[in-house]
């Protein structure tokens, strides 16, 4: 397949139709709401008296139907778009959708719509697993229940959560995350901040090229030399870390002297970044939350300090640009592949971010488990508390090889992402057992 498609899945409410629609505006591409395949079937199924659960009936509906999604929905030459949200079809369009035969009709009615348009971006339950397995992106988009129900205020939280319920537990094709599939929280995110992740992605697996190529002459440059204030700064912050946490270091794990490195650490802690300085001598960048250079004093001392900012606590182009730029430069990152702060002892998903940086400048990656931050500085405490920390700094891992184009294929970068969620894992449990021998 050489159409691009990206694939979104994910419950009612969690956002699929509003990412999908700002990524069609920015990719040039159509947009699919299977659902709305599924919902037209069910209001023709109803207009016809017939009861949604005949499977038989209902597969024959569809296998004789003719749909046209096009402008509003067109079912054997019937408007039935006004129906298409009514609670007559909310209720009974699960049932539908559960019916294998129906299933069957519409998945090829979906693969012909994006052949016909020539890619799209196609939303729905089961896109990335079922439909379109071989999508350029699939992003898995969830949101808390009580933001569902509020982004479906005519339907209401009941009704979402009884059909979410229903699809990911029905035999056939149920609602699932494709193991591939970026999965975004959309809660408390921005939509330019997810088409922007989408984009970078996208970017990074050579399937478009620069969205928005850097502009000559503004580049980021590093200044990779520590100056007087820089180490005056930083041996401060090293005095301040040590008092309070007597941080201990071990591993395999080394910063080499020189050479682009990625400190990549688990976050567990707002102080966590800090403990990179135990590592390495060299000068630190790191990215810092945009809200804080609203600050112009803090921001240039930051500055000042190695810190570049980005726009909330994902990854957007620019950061990523700068961050680019640091290694390019050869110098050492630090970067939280779990994306934001999280809790506990295992590391269950983490962000492209890290792998795509180190595979596209060759650096390598140091994954770094960090025991005891978060008892020292717990989410929802003013100031930290004198506690001791356990560094862990595995055995760096190094980029895979790039094609002859200068390109790494997605499945590399996928496995060396895989490679580092499992190596940050074991730093934090190594980083734990030494820590509870310690004591
Ligand atoms: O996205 P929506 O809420 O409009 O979808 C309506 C129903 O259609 C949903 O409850 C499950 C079903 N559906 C599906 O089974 N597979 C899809 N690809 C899309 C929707």
């Amino acid at each position: 397949m050489n159409d691009l498609v990206v694939a979104i899945d994910g419950p009612a409410g969690s956002g699929k139709s509003t990412t999908g629609r700002a990524l069609a505006k920015r990719l040039g591409l159509k947009t699919l709401d299977t659902g709305a395949s599924y919902r037209a079937i069910t209001a023709a199924v109803l207009n016809a008296g017939i009861d949604p659960y005949d499977q038989e009936a209902v597969g024959a509906l569809a296998a004789a139907a003719s749909l046209d999604l096009d402008s509003g929905a067109v079912v054997n030459n019937i408007d039935v778009t006004e129906q298409l949200r009514s609670e007559e079809v909310n209720q009974s369009v699960s049932a539908i959708a559960a019916n294998a035969a129906v299933r069957e009709i519409l998945v090829r009615w979906q693969r012909e719509w994006v052949k016909k348009h020539g890619g799209g971006i196609v939303e729905g339950r089961d896109i990335g697993t079922v439909v379109f397995p071989e999508a350029s992106l699939k992003l898995y988009l969830t949101a808390d229940l009580e933001e569902r129900g509020a982004r479906r205020p005519e339907e209401g939280a009941q009704s979402v959560e009884r059909r979410d319920l229903l699809d990911s537990n029905r035999h056939v094709s149920p609602l699932r995350k494709a193991d591939d599939a970026l999965t975004i929280d959309t809660t408390s995110r921005s939509v330019e901040d997810i088409v922007t992740q989408a984009l970078a992605t996208l970017e990074a697996r050579g399937v478009i090229g620069s969205v928005a190529p850097p502009r000559r002459g503004s580049a980021f440059e590093p200044d990779l030399h520590k100056s007087v204030f820089y180490r005056f700064c930083r041996s401060l912050i090293y005095s301040f870390l040590w008092l309070l946490f007597r941080p201990s270091l071990s591993g395999p794990g080394e910063v080499p002297l020189e050479g682009a490195v990625v400190i990549a650490p688990v976050h567990r802690s707002a102080v966590d970044f800090g403990f990179s300085i135990f590592l390495t001598k060299r000068k630190i960048f790191f990215m810092a939350k945009d809200q804080i250079w609203k600050h112009r004093a803090l921001g240039k001392l930051l500055i000042i300090l190695g810190a570049f900012p980005v726009h909330r606590e994902s990854a957007d182009r620019s950061a990523l640009e700068h961050a680019e730029a640091v290694l390019r430069a050869g110098g050492v990152l630090v970067m939280f592949p779990e994306g934001t702060r999280q809790s506990g002892n295992r590391v269950m998903e983490i962000m492209e971010g890290a792998t795509f940086l180190a595979a596209r400048t060759g650096a390598t990656v140091i994954p770094m488990g960090i025991a005891g931050s978060e008892a020292a500085w717990p989410r929802g405490q003013k100031l930290p508390r004198p506690h001791r920390v356990f560094l862990y700094a595995s055995e760096a891992i190094t980029p895979p090889t790039r094609t002859a184009k200068g390109r790494v294929s997605r499945s590399a970068l996928r496995v060396m992402t895989e490679q580092l969620r499992g190596a940050l894992e074991q730093s934090l449990k190594d980083a734990a057992s030494i820590a509870r021998a310690t004591k």
